[in-house]
């Protein structure tokens, strides 16, 4: 088993596509084979000190779900199972998927209630990520004018994705390799 676990949501496959994309630009040595967190157990999440969690944004700014109008369970409910977990000893990196032109009151907004879930229960977040580039009304994934994670819009923006992806590796790998 490699130190890095990468799970994700997904509903039409954007957010598998970049998780696999991380995956591979991190190399099997490092990091596991992404894995939809519909199908991920409690333990095995919790068997990685290092997690990458990737989420779009769905409904109104929300986690995808049984209620943001999913078929399957996603994080919204894996977010109720972690809230027995300690997540103290976890170094946790977010990435997220929204669409600026479409939703622009609601920018990746579901990044944030990703990010409070895992605060909430101990974890270390790293991998903030500059606004910059982007062009929206409001996003609750902004913290002190930051996004909580790395923010990648393949709707709009789908050609900065690979350079995003590659300058947000370079920001983490200090802390997690
Ligand atoms: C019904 C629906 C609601 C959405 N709501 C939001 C939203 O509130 N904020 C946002 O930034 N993007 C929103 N999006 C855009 C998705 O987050 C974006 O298309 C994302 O890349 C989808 O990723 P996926 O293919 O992994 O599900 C919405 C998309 C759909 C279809």
């Amino acid at each position: 088993m490699a130190n890095i676990g990468i799970f994700f949501g997904s509903d039409t496959g954007k957010t598998r596509k970049i998780a696999k994309m991380i995956q591979k630009k991190l190399g099997d040595d490092v990091a596991d084979a992404p894995v939809n967190i519909n199908r991920a157990t409690l333990d095995s999440f919790l068997a990685y000190p290092v997690l990458l969690l990737g989420t779009p944004t769905l409904g109104e700014g929300q986690l995808p779900g049984v209620d943001a109008g999913c078929e399957s369970e996603s994080w919204m409910e894996f977010t109720d199972t972690l809230a027995t977990a300690d997540l103290s000893d976890k170094t946790v990196a977010l990435f997220g998927l929204g669409d600026q032109q479409c939703y622009p009151d609601n920018f990746v907004s579901a990044l944030k209630t990703l990010y409070d879930a895992v605060i909430e229960r101990g974890a270390k977040v790293i991998g903030e990520w500059p606004n910059e580039g982007y062009e929206f009304t409001a996003s609750a994934a902004l913290v002190d004018g930051r996004f909580v994670g790395l923010v990648l819009d393949q709707d709009n923006q789908f050609d900065l994705t690979e350079e995003r992806v590659d300058g947000w590796l370079e920001q983490i790998k200090p802390a997690i390799l």
